[in-house]
């Protein structure tokens, strides 16, 4: 893989302006030293700025590939959240601010919201949940989605949450797997003015899982959708604010271990199952909360806001965890970017003044689109920081980022990390960081990345394989009831080496050190953000009647990074037709949910295979991508090809 196209060339530099290098929380590349020299020494300082109920004296435990950090502390995440601020100067704080979609508003401080959890964990105890049980949580962006995984935290519980616009299908697995007792909804969520159905996914996924006992539903829409009265199972079914009224608004934190789970959230991967990343308590919330405070140089006064979903790991650690950890408030907003207009992210910075911004390349590519016009129109230098996150930035978007939003002043953090690691690895530090629009610059203090070859062997300058060479606190331990699929996706890159970790990254290295991501390289793409593996994609389609077989693979999208492009063989006697593409298009979107939906669907009576029968992708991939094609003599019927070929051009001119 020492291959890897070293394409990009850019040299624009931009370095602190001078007033925020002056006064941000770090001023001193002495930090990467100072990390590098006592790394352990510089977690445990991290550490130790959460609050312990029982302090830790061991740092690490490193037994490759298996880490424990902090083992023998006691803490409990909710604490460190909420209650510490909500007994202090910020008691009366705005921990979090939020705007539905119709535009209704809340405000919680950190005592409101401290009442609120401990009410909701109050309601977890009358439902049976216990120490190490799962609860799932299918929430819109409201604040109960924080206040359930908070309550979680509080009682001991672990929480899988399951992004709201995954289909039952995806929630009814994710339950499964995790065992859930208790799934926490909603009547339903607004986006782009219509009503998510929630509550009837949730009923219809509950229908075939075991575990559950019970359904919190939180009446959110009030529409004549699923989570009406009517349609409350007699018994499972319970009125989030009826149980709410009730419940005692004080509730001692439970103390876990550092190393009990505290959540696992799915994400996917190069099979078609879905893997459940497990995360503990005081490892992962120590590198939350210091990368939050230093990466987004967080003060007391800033009002921060992290546009992604909570059902994504960046709405886990940078909307929850990593903020509240601070102190911050936190902006939430449950809609879409567009809706009822294109500017509504920037009405929402310019109302409540927001000085801390952050979101993913595909939504800046979309602001492009729809032109600076939009942030125009209103007031948005309360600014002074953006960031960007989920994908490679193209440094087109990121200058745009930087000009249109950012008023050629805000420092720009491009955090590269994943569910897997807990919180962000590589990201400048805005205040020392010298950027460059598209990379995302340097480890973070305490994290060692570098580029590997095939055979381990480090590439100082040029492409390779991204590799984290030590544990750092946040790492995932295991992927829930699958630990030989741990090791094996992620500590056997290199044989020999279960020291090294394997992102699934390929990346550059410019000559000033810095790291330019350049994309997964195995088969698991990167659409608008989100993860989708094209097993998971090929399944759901094979899994439809007409399907006998199918290749799913990602081609280049000026929007969404890659889109999806699935190349199907039906089964005798099924005709191509265009009600049948549609058909597929919905039986993925049923299986997994719409994220996942192909763009294009190439109907093929054969697929491109070696002669020992693998799918040739990469042939696929330089059709979908219209590219000519390469050497194909070691295709089993180099004809196939160039039938597709000729289908693939016929529908896209
Ligand atoms: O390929 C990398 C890309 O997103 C993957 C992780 O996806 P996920 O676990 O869903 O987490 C997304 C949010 C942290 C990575 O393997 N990725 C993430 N951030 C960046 C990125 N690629 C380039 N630059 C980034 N800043």
């Amino acid at each position: 893989m020492t291959d890897i196209d070293v394409l990009l060339e850019e040299h624009r530099k931009f370095k602190p302006p001078e007033t925020f290098a002056r006064n941000a929380n770090v001023r001193s590349a002495e930090i990467y030293e100072r990390a590098a020299k006592d790394y352990e020494g510089f977690w445990a300082e991290c550490a130790r700025e959460l609050e312990w109920s029982k302090p830790f004296t061991k740092v690490l435990e490193w037994a490759p590939p298996r880490s424990k950090w902090f083992a023998d502390g006691e803490l409990n995440a909710s604490v460190s959240c909420v209650d510490r601020h909500a007994r202090g100067e910020r008691a009366n704080k705005a921990a979090i601010i939020w705007e539905g979609e119709p535009g209704d508003t809340r405000t919680l401080t950190y005592a409101e919201l401290l009442d609120e959890v401990c009410r909701f964990a109050s309601v977890l105890d009358s439902l049976g949940v216990e120490k190490g049980d799962r609860v799932s949580i299918y929430l819109p962006m409201i604040p109960e989605a924080a206040i359930a995984m908070l309550a979680c935290a509080r009682v001991g519980a672990v929480h899988s949450v399951v992004f709201g616009g995954f289909s039952a299908e995806s929630l009814r697995d994710r339950i499964v797997d995790a065992g859930a007792k208790v799934l926490i909804t909603a009547d339903g969520g607004f986006r782009r003015g219509q009503v998510v159905p929630l509550k009837k996914n949730a009923d219809d996924a509950v229908a075939q899982t075991p575990t559950i006992e019970h359904v919190v539903v939180v009446r959110r829409t009030e529409k004549p959708i699923g989570g009406t009265e009517a349609s409350m199972k007699a018994g499972r079914d319970k009125w989030w604010h009826e149980l709410m009224a009730k419940a005692s608004p004080t509730r001692a934190p439970t103390a876990v271990n550092a190393e009990d789970i505290l959540f696992t959230l799915y994400t996917s991967g190069t099979t078609g199952k879905p893997k459940g990343i497990v995360h503990t308590t005081g490892g992962y919330l120590t590198q939350c909360a210091v990368t939050t405070r230093m990466i987004f140089d967080l003060k007391e006064s800033d009002v921060y806001w992290c546009t992604a979903d909570v059902g994504w790991v960046t709405g886990h650690s940078y909307i929850v965890y990593g903020p509240l950890a601070n102190g911050a408030t936190c902006m939430m907003y449950e809609g879409a970017p567009d809706w009822p207009e294109k500017d509504r992210f920037w009405a929402l910075c310019e109302k409540y003044g927001v000085t801390i911004f952050y979101t993913a390349p595909t939504a800046i590519r979309a602001f492009m689109k729809w032109g600076a016009q939009h942030a125009e129109k209103h007031d948005l230098s309360k600014l002074r920081l953006l960031g960007s996150v989920g994908e490679p930035i193209n440094p087109e978007a990121w200058m745009w980022y930087r000009e249109n939003i950012g008023g050629n002043r805000c420092p720009i953090v491009d955090t590269w990390w994943q569910t897997e690691t807990g919180a962000t690895m590589i990201s400048p530090l805005p205040g020392i960081t010298e950027t460059t629009p598209g990379s995302a610059t340097v480890a973070f203090p305490g994290i060692t990345a570098e580029l590997l070859d095939d055979n381990a062997k480090p590439i100082k300058v040029g492409g390779g394989l991204l590799a984290i060479t030590k544990p750092w606190p946040g790492m995932l331990r295991t992927i829930w009831g699958d630990d030989e699929r741990y090791v094996k996706t992620y500590f056997s890159k290199w044989p020999g080496r279960p020291d090294l970790y394997f992102p699934g990254d390929g990346a550059k290295r410019d000559e000033d050190g810095n790291f330019w991501i350049l994309g997964r390289v195995d088969d698991v793409l990167n659409v608008a953000g989100h993860r989708i593996g094209t097993m998971e994609v090929e399944s759901a389609l094979v899994d439809h009647h007409a399907v006998a077989e199918a290749a799913v693979v990602g081609k280049a999208h000026d929007l969404k990074g890659q889109a999806i492009a699935a190349f199907v063989t039906l089964r005798e006697g099924i005709n191509a037709t265009p009600e049948l593409l549609a058909e597929l298009r919905d039986h993925v979107g049923t299986k997994i949910g719409a994220i996942a939906k192909p763009d294009d669907i190439i109907f093929s009576a054969d697929l491109p295979k070696t002669r020992s029968g693998k799918i040739m992708r990469r042939l696929l991939r330089d059709i979908a991508e219209g590219r000519a094609l390469g050497d194909t003599t070691t295709l089993a019927d180099p004809a196939v090809v160039a039938a597709l070929k000729d289908q693939y051009e016929s529908i896209e001119g």
